[in-house]
Formats: C-alpha cells, sequence, structure tokens
C-alpha cells in the first residue's frame, strides 16, 4: 500500500502517492483535466512536497478519466490570470531535485503538451495525440510551448505544430522526438520502469537546458509567405512563428520571458476575442436539441432520396460513420451514376489520406442503391435530396408516406423550400424536418435542422443524435426563405447586385471579400457553383415579386448570354485562360444595366464594400433573431463561418455588430 504525503489543499484534483521510492502524481479534474487554477495549485504543492521527501527518487505524472490534460481552463483566458501560474509550476517540475516522468493517454493538448514537455521524460500510449492548438484561439503557447518544443523536435517540426495548432499522433511525436518511448502495455509502469531509470542517471536534465535539436534549417521567409497565404488575416500563426524565430537565437530564458509577454498581449486581442467567442457559440450551437425528451430512431440504417451533389456526399458522411446506406434513385441509370458518385468522393477521401483504404472499402459494402422505394420500408429515418422543386419533392414525400412505416422520421435537404408545405403531404407532419447539409456534405461541419411548425420531438431528437453521429454541429432554424444562412446569403448577394448597378465591379467586390479574410469572393464562388439555379429560382418567383422592390437584372443577363460559371467558360469572369479574368462583355452588361436603372457609376472601396455586406449581414441577422428563426446570435455566426466562409478569426457578423 502507497503512502500519502500531505500537498495542500488541492488533493481533490491532484493526489500524491508513494509507493516503493516513486511518488505519483495524479491529475483528476473531468472531464479532460484542463489546467485550471485548483490543478496548477496541486501541482506547485505536490511538487514541493517531493522535493522535501528524501524517500522520493523519481515522480509518475498522470491524469485520470479518458485524457491527459487537454488544455488550459479555456474560461479562464482573456482574463487576467489567476496565480499559481502555469509557467511558474512548469519550473518547479522541470527544476526538481528528482526526475518526472509525464505519462499521456488521450490528449495532450496545450498547457497539457507544455507541462509534458517540463517534465524529464515522456511516455504515452500509442493511441494519444499531442499538439499546441493554441493559434485555433487566436494565442500562442504561453508556458514554454515554443522554448521547449524545438529542444525535443527538429525546428521544423515545431514551426509545423506551433503555427498549424493540428495534433500529431503517439507514433509521429516517437519518431520526432518529443516522446521518449511508446507504451504497448501498461503505460503507468513504463512511465515508472523509465523514472527510475532516468533517477539512476544522476540530476535530472531540464528540457530548457538542451540545445536546440539539430535539424534541416528552417527558411523562415518562405515559412511567412505559406502562413501569409493560408492564415487569411489571422495574425495568431505568423505571431507563432516570430516566436520560434525570436526564440531560436536567445538563452531559454530570454526566450521565455518574450513568449510570456507576447501570448499575454495576444490572449488580450480581439481576434482571441472572436476565436473565443466561436469556440464556445459552437459548443453551445443546437441549444433547444439538448433539452428535447424524445428518443432518437435507430440510425443503422438510413435511407438518401437522390444520389446527386448532395445525396451522394450525406450518403457518404452517414457510411463513413458506420450506417447503413439506402440510396434511391430514379432509373437504373441514375443508380448507377449515383454509386460511382459515392465510390469516387471515398477514393477522393482516401487520396487526400483522411480515411484508409480499408475504411473506404468498408463503407461502400454498405452502400445499398436501387430504384424501388418500397426498398426503404426497413429504415427508420429518410433524407430526401432530390431537385430543389416543389412539385418533384411533394411526389417524393407523398410516396414516401406510403412506403415507410408510419414513425419513420422523414427529413428534406431543400435549400430554401417551405418545410411546412412538404410536411403537409404526410399524414403525420410531426415526424418531418428540414436537414439542411452544406457541400461537400462529407466534409462540411455544419448542419441546419429544420423545425417545422409541427415537428415533433422524436424528430429533434433523432436531428440530434444525427448529428452526434456524423460530427457535425447542428443549428436550429426556423422555417422561412432561406433558413439562417442561405437567407443571409441572398440578402448580402442582393446588396452586392446593387453595389455592381452602382458602380462596383465583381472582382473588386471579391477583392474586398478576400481581403477580410472570406477563402474566396462572392462571385467566385457563384462561378464555381453555377448561375443557373439561382437564375430558376428567381424565374419561378418572378410573378409574385413586388414591382415596387428594387430589382437589378445584371445576373439575369449574365445568364441569358449563356455566363453559367466555369462549367460553361465563363460567368462573372472569363475561364478562356484557364483562370479568372474580368470580361468587358460583364463590364458592358454592368454599364447598360446601370444606365437604365439611372445610376451614375462611381468607384466602391474595398472598405465601403465590406462595410455594406457586413451591414446587410447583421440587418437580415437581427431580424432573423427578431422572428425566431434563429435560436441565438451565436448560432447565426456559427452558421456564417461554418457554411459560408466567414474568416473565423473575426467571430461572425453578430459578434463584429456586438463589439462595435
Ligand atoms: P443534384 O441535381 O445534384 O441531385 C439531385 C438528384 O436527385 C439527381 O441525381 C436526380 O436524379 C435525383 N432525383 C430527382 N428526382 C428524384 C426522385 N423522384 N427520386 C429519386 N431521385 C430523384 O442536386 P443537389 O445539388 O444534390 O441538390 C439536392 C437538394 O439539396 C436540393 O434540394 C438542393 O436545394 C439541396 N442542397 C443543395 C446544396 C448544394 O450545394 N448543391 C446545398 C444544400 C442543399
Amino acid at each position: 500500500m502507497g503512502r500519502f504525503i500531505d500537498g495542500g489543499n488541492h488533493m481533490s484534483v491532484v493526489s500524491l502517492e508513494v509507493h516503493d521510492q516513486v511518488a505519483s502524481v495524479i491529475i483528476d479534474n473531468p472531464p479532460v483535466n484542463a489546467l485550471g487554477r485548483e490543478v496548477r495549485a496541486g501541482l506547485l504543492d505536490a511538487c514541493r512536497s517531493i522535493d522535501q521527501d528524501p524517500s522520493v527518487k523519481a515522480v509518475v505524472l498522470s491524469c485520470k478519466g479518458r485524457s491527459f490534460v487537454a488544455g488550459a481552463d479555456i474560461r479562464e483566458l482573456g482574463k487576467r490570470p489567476l496565480e499559481p501560474y502555469l509557467p511558474d509550476v512548469l519550473a518547479a517540475i522541470e527544476g526538481s531535485r528528482v526526475p518526472w516522468v509525464a505519462a499521456i493517454h488521450g490528449t495532450a493538448l496545450g498547457g497539457g503538451l507544455e507541462l509534458a514537455m517540463a517534465c524529464h521524460g515522456r511516455v504515452t500510449a500509442p493511441s494519444a495525440k499531442l499538439g499546441l492548438p493554441e493559434v485555433t484561439l487566436g494565442i500562442i503557447p504561453g508556458s514554454g510551448g515554443t522554448v521547449r518544443l524545438p529542444r525535443l523536435v527538429p525546428m521544423r517540426t515545431a514551426v509545423g505544430m506551433v503555427t498549424g495548432g493540428k495534433p500529431v499522433e503517439a507514433e509521429a511525436a516517437f519518431d520526432t522526438g518529443l516522446v521518449d518511448a511508446l507504451s504497448n502495455g501498461n503505460l503507468l509502469a513504463d512511465a515508472r520502469a523509465m523514472a527510475l531509470e532516468l533517477a539512476g542517471q544522476g540530476d535530472p536534465v531540464p528540457t530548457l537546458s538542451r540545445r536546440l535539436v539539430p535539424g534541416d534549417p528552417v527558411d523562415w521567409t518562405v515559412e511567412e509567405g505559406r502562413l501569409l497565404k493560408r492564415s487569411r488575416g489571422a495574425t495568431a500563426p505568423l505571431e507563432a512563428l516570430a516566436t520560434l524565430r525570436e526564440g531560436a537565437d536567445l538563452p531559454a530564458a530570454e526566450a521565455l520571458s518574450r513568449e510570456r509577454a507576447r501570448f499575454l498581449r495576444l490572449a488580450a486581442s480581439h481576434e482571441a476575442a472572436a476565436l473565443r467567442h466561436i469556440f464556445f457559440a459552437e459548443r453551445a450551437a443546437g441549444q433547444s436539441l439538448k433539452s428535447v425528451d424524445a428518443k432518437p430512431v435507430d440510425l443503422t440504417h438510413v435511407g438518401v432520396i437522390g444520389g446527386g451533389t448532395m445525396g451522394a456526399g450525406i450518403a457518404t458522411a452517414l457510411l463513413l460513420s458506420g450506417s447503413g446506406v439506402r440510396l434511391i434513385e430514379r432509373n437504373a441509370t441514375a443508380v448507377e451514376a449515383a454509386r460511382r458518385r459515392v465510390a469516387e468522393t471515398l477514393a477522393g477521401s482516401v487520396k487526400r489520406g483522411v480515411v484508409t483504404q480499408a475504411k473506404a472499402d468498408d463503407a461502400l459494402a454498405r452502400l445499398i442503391p436501387g430504384d424501388d422505394y418500397a426498398a426503404l420500408a426497413d429504415c427508420p429515418v429518410v433524407i430526401e435530396a432530390v431537385f430543389e422543386d416543389m412539385s418533384v419533392k411533394r411526389e417524393v414525400f407523398a410516396a414516401l408516406d406510403d412506403v415507410m412505416p408510419a414513425d419513420a422520421i422523414l427529413a428534406t435537404n431543400t435549400s430554401y423550400l417551405d418545410v411546412n408545405d412538404l410536411a403537409a403531404m404526410t399524414r403525420d407532419p410531426s415526424r418531418l424536418l428540414g436537414l439542411h447539409f452544406f457541400s461537400p456534405a462529407h466534409v462540411m461541419k455544419l448542419l441546419e435542422v429544420v423545425r417545422g411548425g409541427a415537428t415533433g420531438a422524436r424528430a429533434l431528437a433523432t436531428a440530434a443524435a444525427l448529428a452526434r453521429l456524423l460530427r457535425k454541429i447542428p443549428v436550429v432554424a426556423g422555417v422561412c426563405d432561406g433558413f439562417i444562412g442561405n437567407r443571409i446569403m441572398a440578402a448580402y448577394r442582393r446588396d452586392c447586385e446593387f453595389m455592381l448597378e452602382e458602380g462596383a465591379l465583381p472582382h473588386e467586390i471579391d477583392a474586398a471579400m478576400r481581403d477580410f479574410g472570406f477563402a474566396m469572393g462572392l462571385y467566385e464562388v457563384q462561378d464555381m457553383s453555377g448561375l443557373d439555379i439561382a437564375w430558376a429560382q428567381r424565374r419561378a418567383r418572378a410573378a409574385h415579386r413586388d414591382p415596387s422592390e428594387r430589382y437589378t437584372h445584371i445576373a439575369d443577363r449574365l445568364c441569358e448570354a449563356g455566363r453559367l460559371g466555369r462549367k460553361a467558360g465563363k460567368g462573372w469572369y472569363d475561364y478562356s485562360t484557364g483562370v479568372a479574368e474580368p470580361d468587358a462583355e460583364v463590364l458592358h452588361i454592368l454599364e447598360e444595366e446601370s444606365e437604365k436603372a439611372g445610376r451614375i457609376r462611381r468607384r466602391f472601396s474595398a472598405e465601403e464594400v465590406m462595410q455594406r455586406i457586413l451591414g446587410v449581414m447583421q440587418e437580415e441577422g437581427r431580424a432573423i433573431l427578431r422572428e425566431g428563426i434563429a435560436e441565438s446570435a451565436g448560432d447565426i455566426d456559427v452558421v456564417m463561418v461554418l457554411g459560408y466562409g466567414f474568416p473565423r478569426h473575426k467571430g461572425g457578423p453578430m459578434f463584429m455588430a456586438g463589439a462595435r
């Protein structure tokens, strides 16, 4: 039996016990052992007690629960740090008279990895992941991460980890030297053996006293250029790079204090506040789904109707998450095309290295394509993704109502159509709802859950379970034209066309959006996805349009001229040279339409363009909140960031509105 040492008042989250000369320091702070103040204080107390106890020869630091320390306590970020500060705790551990070995399972992230790096040895379970994701929260490591990491791994690896923020697998961590051993058996026993071995080698060697790991030199200018391109205006990745670069030429103590100063400055920045906002908004999204009091249906077999762009993507997402999918198309030719589309999407994922060939094969084996609706009878839930045409969809839902079990959940992936009208086609409208996926559906994280007037609790519980299964973030939307995202996009698209009519040019609007941080401009996106669907929609609505409402014919004129986008070789841009080039014909149409509308064309600055776009997004967002279409402003930000390329480091349009 071990012996407990009195380590102070923090024993509930950090315990200390000694067995045969080896102390076990165990962090137990569910759910992910975040390094809150109590944990820091507990570690410091444990460290002091150990240093005063001559019977202790070595220490094993481990965590209870599903993970090693997965990071700082994010609620503390952005506030004034509380004592004891993590750098001081780590300095105490690193300077301990006996060696500390971190036994890592689950994830060691951020402050968790910094803690592990301050230990004198590291052993990990093969399934563990290790990383410094601080840049994703607009900050850099603040407790020696950028100083200790290049003393354990080559600088090139350190640059990748600190500026990209992506965790690495245990095996890669072992190969690069970040951890000293992989444990294939008993992690704690292996850590103990390592600790005793280190104890036999004399005084423990602090990581900070090591030299930088030799390796290929880093071309800092090239790295900076790469980050500038990729970060879309976010500054944290560049700050992270600069910290590593600066620290490489400084004594460790000086590098540490520079890193800390930069960390504190960034933690108080607007960018960090925006990224924290979106981090919490994502976790809070789909609020009302969390309290739905009903059981979801079984998701082992799911039906998907329509195997085009969206249907194939949704089927792929389901297959990769372990469900079997019955994919229904119109006829044998379309069935084969749909099957091929799914197979190609899976092959693409294998090629990109995101799934293994074996996983893709296993997924495809669970796909049952066909053209007989009767085959859906054993599916407790079906997702419709046929053409965006009310009459086609009505027919589909009438047919589903006949073949599906009476308690099956029926979902539509419609972009704009009235979910209540579709529900009216079924005998029990409580089982119908919208599940609006984003393209490519097996990649995009957002799922708009459209709650119809009659949608019942089982349907909502099923949507929540499906989002969990597919690892998507659900946002609940009420019924209106375009729900949350497409409604906001339609509003700013309309205003952008007004700007075109007033004198702006498509490439100027696109450049303003890209400079702001969007991955692509509005017109580049339209050219990529094709102008014809929106055109058909405008024609379908033409009869109901209020003649007194402002309307520009610019997009219609482009379509009439066969400029349907990239697939036609021309749209808002000309693609005859292979890249998007501004086109004289478009300019001509713009000038004619300005004249017809009686507008004198003038120049727009990038700032003015973005002010108008943001203003419209925010105005529409406020209307959406007022009408109860969205449950919170945070949900709107999540939709715009995850579904429409709004730069994450700006926090979303509603966050920006609040900050002004
Ligand atoms: P698509 O034209 O690529 O695919 C539609 C598929 O449905 C075709 O393969 C067609 O053969 C099949 N189909 C048509 N009638 C059918 C029937 N009666 N029974 C079985 N299959 C039938 O269209 P896409 O882009 O996949 O869109 C599908 C739905 O998803 C639409 O409601 C659209 O508004 C919505 N959506 C589209 C997004 C996009 O980015 N493309 C994004 C989110 C939603």
